[in-house]
């Protein structure tokens, strides 16, 4: 059985007091060994002040971002070793904020983010690092509106995890999140969940064969919350969330675990 992740992505959000006043609470409330992986992942200029806030403890630190270079003229970049020095374990790559929301417009006023090929050199490097990315996908509501949800998700599979082999296919955590879904309150159904996952888990089986498709974890985000992650968290493909807004708050990220536990019949 996959080993269920939840992960809170706290974007550009929370200062340092508050951060560590979060996790502070969080290893309060989290007694004993959890039965799943349970990570925060702050602004990156907090990673060494928020790795000693979790030592010693089940949560794991993730950083937002990489860049795929070792070193070299890239000012203001960080490459995975300098993000593995911090203490992460994991890194989040190819958020949808970074593929449509940050970035210079292009002629049509679409902003030119991140692609697949940026996202692919990212997760190598991760991979390089000993980091274990966390491959975000997922369609636009005009996508979804057009019929195109599983034509995207294939294309941004294919794409972001370009390069890699079945060994190192299992290393990686999947995070389907449908844009239309992240901040707006507006959850996917259970069951475009799963049919999402569904697919998702189809074309890795295609790529890197059944065995290396089966234990590569998918997480869902996407207005995940304490009162509806239990449904989610129950269907089959549905491997952990990737969490925004709700991990802001101690209370509800702690209430987004508990459901995974429950969900999963492990508590
Ligand atoms: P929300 O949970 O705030 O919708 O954000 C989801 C997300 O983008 C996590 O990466």
């Amino acid at each position: 059985m996959r080993r269920p992740f939840v992960a809170g992505n706290w974007k550009m959000n929370l200062d340092l007091p508050a951060g560590r006043a979060l996790v502070s609470e969080l290893r309060a409330r989290i007694t004993g060994a959890p039965p799943i992986d349970i990570a925060v992942c702050p602004t990156s200029i907090y990673l060494f002040p928020m790795a000693k806030a979790i030592a010693d403890s089940p949560i794991r630190l993730g950083a937002q971002n990489l860049w795929h270079e070792a070193h070299g003229a890239f000012t203001g970049e960080v490459s995975a070793a300098m993000v593995r020095e911090t203490g992460c374990t994991y890194v989040i790559l190819g958020h949808s904020e970074r593929r449509h929301t940050i970035g210079p417009k292009g002629a049509d006023g679409r902003v030119q983010g991140e692609t697949d090929e940026m996202i692919s050199k990212k997760t190598q490097a991760a991979l390089r690092a000993e980091l274990i990315p966390i491959v975000c996908v997922g369609e636009t509501l005009a996508e979804r509106d057009a019929g195109q949800t599983e034509a995207v998700l294939s294309r941004q599979i294919e794409g972001s995890l370009a390069g890699l082999d079945a060994a190192s296919s299992a290393r990686v955590v999947i995070a389907y999140e449908p844009v239309w879904a992240i901040g707006t309150g507006r959850n996917a159904t259970p069951e475009q969940a799963q049919d999402a996952h569904r697919h998702i888990r189809g074309r890795l089986v295609e790529r890197f064969g059944k065995a290396a498709a089966e234990a590569i974890r998918i997480q869902y985000g996407g207005s995940v919350k304490p009162d509806n992650a239990l449904t989610l968290m129950k269907c089959p493909d549905v491997d952990g969330a990737l969490v925004g807004g709700a991990s802001l708050k101690a209370g509800d990220f702690y209430g987004i675990l508990e459901a995974c536990i429950r969900a999963k019949g492990l508590g």
